[in-house]
């Protein structure tokens, strides 16, 4: 039975305090001018930390039916970590999900997949689901490692005590992100059907885990790329910034 999708923005470093609130009040109108929508799809958005409580306080105001997550968490419950924001901050402040390991934070912070893994594991601690994030480069794909890669990422990423419940997986091929180039949906199939695979071996309940693809999603080719076999949602960056085009990826689907 196909999963219900997940519909995820992920707004990365982008807005103010009032412009991510009239973002989250403005997907809030539109759910709820399409009560259908809901039957269909969950909604998560995932603000800049700083603006995670108005927006928090703006979905909850208007009782709409869409969850607040973090863009990332620490390893760590609180202490001497400057600038990092530990899971229950992210949960004191009204979260329900967590983004980990997104290929800008590999890329640009260093992070490992042990350190994604470590992150998850505390994140599964304080009630988070985590978001966890694989995908290769276009260097990697072009030399045919694609599979390699995200196996390793999926390998060593995924903490003891991960499942359905509390883990969504999203495959984001590097160069699709931000690029207006997404996979192929023959790529795209491909690769959620090896991770499904690979997810059927590590865990009990490896058919009811998301894997979400992310890369250049955009309402103009969600129904080609959220109707894939596997493909049980969307982390969307550049269109999760404007109500219509965010709505419109669910409306696609
Ligand atoms: P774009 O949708 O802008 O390509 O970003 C994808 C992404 O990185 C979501 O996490």
């Amino acid at each position: 039975m196909a999963l219900k999708k997940l519909i995820a923005g992920n707004w990365k470093m982008n807005g103010t305090t009032q412009s991510a609130m009239s973002l989250a009040q403005d997907i809030g109108d539109a759910l709820a001018g399409s009560p259908a929508l809901g039957d269909r799809c969950d909604f998560l958005v995932c603000p800049p930390a700083v603006h995670i409580p108005a927006v928090r306080q703006a979905v909850t105001k208007q009782g709409a039916p869409l969850a607040v997550g973090g863009q990332d968490c620490a390893a760590f419950e609180k202490g001497a970590y400057t600038g990092d924001i530990a899971a229950p901050m992210l949960k004191d402040a009204g979260c329900d999900y967590v983004i980990l390991g997104h290929s800008e934070r590999r890329t640009i912070h260093g992070e490992t997949s042990a350190l994604v893994q470590a992150k998850a594991k505390h994140a599964h601690d304080w009630g988070l689901v985590t978001i966890i994030c694989v995908g290769e480069q276009e260097s990697e794909r072009d030399a045919g490692e694609a599979f390699n890669v995200v196996a390793g990422q999926l390998a060593g990423s995924l903490p003891a005590g991960a499942d359905a419940s509390n883990t969504v997986i999203a495959y984001e091929p590097v160069w699709a992100i931000g690029t207006g180039k997404s996979a192929t949906p023959q790529d795209v199939e491909a690769m959620h059907r090896f991770i499904w695979e690979k997810l059927q071996e590590k865990l009990e309940d490896f058919g009811k885990m998301r894997i979400l693809y992310g890369g250049s999603v955009k309402p103009d080719n969600a129904a080609a790329l959220l109707t894939i076999e596997n493909v049980d949602g969307a982390l969307i960056g550049g269109a999760s910034l404007k109500a219509g085009d965010f709505i419109g990826i669910a409306k696609a689907v």
